[in-house]
């Protein structure tokens, strides 16, 4: 490192956050070298996969983006030793999943991954390097990792005896599906730190691409608060409009009048007014769960009950909808087929974690349904795993996979839509009604239908948040 000039960067962790973030970096600062580093073999061999469609990941644009740099500047390694002790700054990039056991199960984020990484850079770096918060982290996650890094100072030999650290806080924004235009076009970059000179470093990194009014720089603690508060304010959003969806379907009211009216207040602003079958994705749930922990341990309890509603109302929503297409089936789908377009969380990515569409297939495979799934980008494994789906178990329904729409509709008494893939926006309905049972339902969860053509083709037709 020259001055407050970055030449060596180390992402630990090459997940959904670090392999995206670090090939856009790669690109916009081709003077600069990345090594991202992972655990998982298998994840580092996929992202250096000769064949594209390969990648660990989909996430469209990343394949171009990923081509102009891989083994240029950007490498993809398990050789988490050197790759740290050669890094002026080191990205954690880690998974910081909600607790499943001991002390906070169930709302604290597990943090064992964030200390062993911050244990790996502690043990390897050499001279002075910046460690930067990627991962999204309770408030004041930073003076654990600091103090993790201090204990290093305890054992200086000769050779490690400069190592000196700084540790900035530095929240990813990116939405999955549109992660390279988030991360290229962000609406703000967040750094939160206390000395000027890894503040500058980052900032040097990010000015390569980004304006410096976009740059926001705040103390540590408000950094990393903003990140659990942003998503938070994201999701409340959209239980809000789900919450609405329901008034809309007994009143009267159309959903998508009630969220544009709205939405053109400036001061409400149009963007997350989409309402859905619940908000998934790996992290507002989390992130949320995480936020309520913080406030139940500094005793503010109205302010848990408060986010909580937000979770309960998203819960809610999947359970409504699971039980609204078992009463239009006649109150019972046991060995009836029924269509599922779409297991991703949302369109464009081939991420499952959380997607309201695991809770609602369980919900109909409870009941007895024989699911017949269609995603464009999710694998049947994936989908087996996430529905923890045995199909011996005789007490249940049966799941079936297919590699189009109309393989999945045949003889099929309902299609529910539960994901907003472009190849949903366009079914030919009549075709598809004859080869369905008779009567048959549509169920849009994701506005990809018009009421009209439904209709003409002859099926019932139920669309969320309308009569
Ligand atoms: P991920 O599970 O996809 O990736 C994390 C990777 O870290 C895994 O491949 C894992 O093997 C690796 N890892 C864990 N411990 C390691 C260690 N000690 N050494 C090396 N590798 C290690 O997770 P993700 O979706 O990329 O999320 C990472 C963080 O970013 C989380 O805190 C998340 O909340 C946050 N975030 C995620 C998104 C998103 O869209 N997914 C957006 C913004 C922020
Ligand atoms: C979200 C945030 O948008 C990112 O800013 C943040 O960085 C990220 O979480 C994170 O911390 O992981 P992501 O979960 O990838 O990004 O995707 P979103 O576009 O936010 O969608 C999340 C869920 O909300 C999806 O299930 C989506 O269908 C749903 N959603 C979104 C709605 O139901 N309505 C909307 O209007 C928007």
């Amino acid at each position: 490192m020259r001055g407050n000039k970055v030449k060596k960067v180390c992402c630990i962790g090459a997940g959904y956050v670090g392999g995206p973030t670090m090939i856009v970096f790669a690109n916009k600062c081709p003077e600069v070298q990345f090594k991202v580093v992972d655990l998982n073999l298998s994840r580092i061999e996929a992202w250096n996969s000769e064949d594209l469609t390969k990648l660990p990941i989909y996430e469209p644009g990343l394949d171009e983006l990923l081509k102009k740099c891989r083994n240029k500047n950007l490498f993809f390694l398990t050789d988490i030793k050197s790759s740290i002790s050669e890094a002026d700054m080191i990205f954690i990039s880690v998974n910081t999943p909600t607790k499943q056991k001991g002390i906070g199960a169930g709302k604290a984020s597990d943090l064992k991954w964030i200390e062993a990484s911050a244990r790996q850079i502690a043990e390897y770096a050499k001279g002075h390097t910046i460690v930067v918060e990627k991962s999204t982290l309770p408030v004041r996650t930073a003076e654990t990792i600091k103090k993790i890094l201090q204990s290093s100072y305890k054992d200086i030999n000769e050779e490690n005896s400069s190592k000196t650290f700084s540790v900035l806080s530095n929240p990813e924004f990116l939405s999955e599906g549109n992660a390279i235009n988030d991360l290229q076009n962000p609406d703000r970059v967040l750094i939160g730190g206390e000395n000027a000179f890894a503040i500058d470093s980052l900032v040097n990194l990010y000015s390569n691409w980004i304006s410096k009014e976009k740059i926001i720089k705040t103390n540590l603690w408000s950094s990393e608060l903003s990140k659990l508060a942003a998503n938070a304010f994201l999701a409340q959003r959209i239980s809000s409009i789900n919450s609405i969806s329901a008034i809309c379907e007994e009143t009267g009211a159309d959903i998508n009048q009630v969220s544009m009216a709205i939405g053109k207040d400036s001061r409400i602003g149009e963007k997350f007014l989409t309402p859905s079958p619940g908000f998934g994705g790996s992290c507002f749930q989390k992130d949320i769960l995480n936020l309520i922990y913080l406030c139940e341990f500094y005793k503010l309890n109205e302010v848990a009950n408060y986010w909580q509603s937000v979770l309960d109302i998203n819960n809610w929503q999947k359970l409504r909808i699971s039980k609204l297409v078992v009463n239009k089936l006649f109150g019972n789908i046991s060995e009836k087929k029924i269509s599922i377009l779409g297991f991703a969380f949302k369109a464009n990515t081939n991420d499952t974690r959380n997607s309201p569409c695991i809770d609602i297939c369980n919900k109909l495979l409870e009941e007895g349904a024989n699911l017949s799934i269609f995603d464009p980008k999710v694998k049947n494994e994936k989908i087996i795993q996430d529905l923890n789906f045995d199909s011996k178990s005789f007490d249940k329904g049966s799941l079936d996979f297919c590699n189009s729409i109309e393989e999945s509709a045949v003889d099929s008494h309902a299609i529910l839509i539960l994901t907003e893939w472009d190849e949903f926006k366009n079914i030919n309905w009549s075709k598809l009604s004859k080869i369905m049972k008779n009567p048959s339902w549509i169920f849009d969860t994701r506005f990809c239908t018009e009421s009209k053509e439904a209709l003409k083709a002859g099926f019932n037709y139920w669309r969320l948040g309308s009569q």
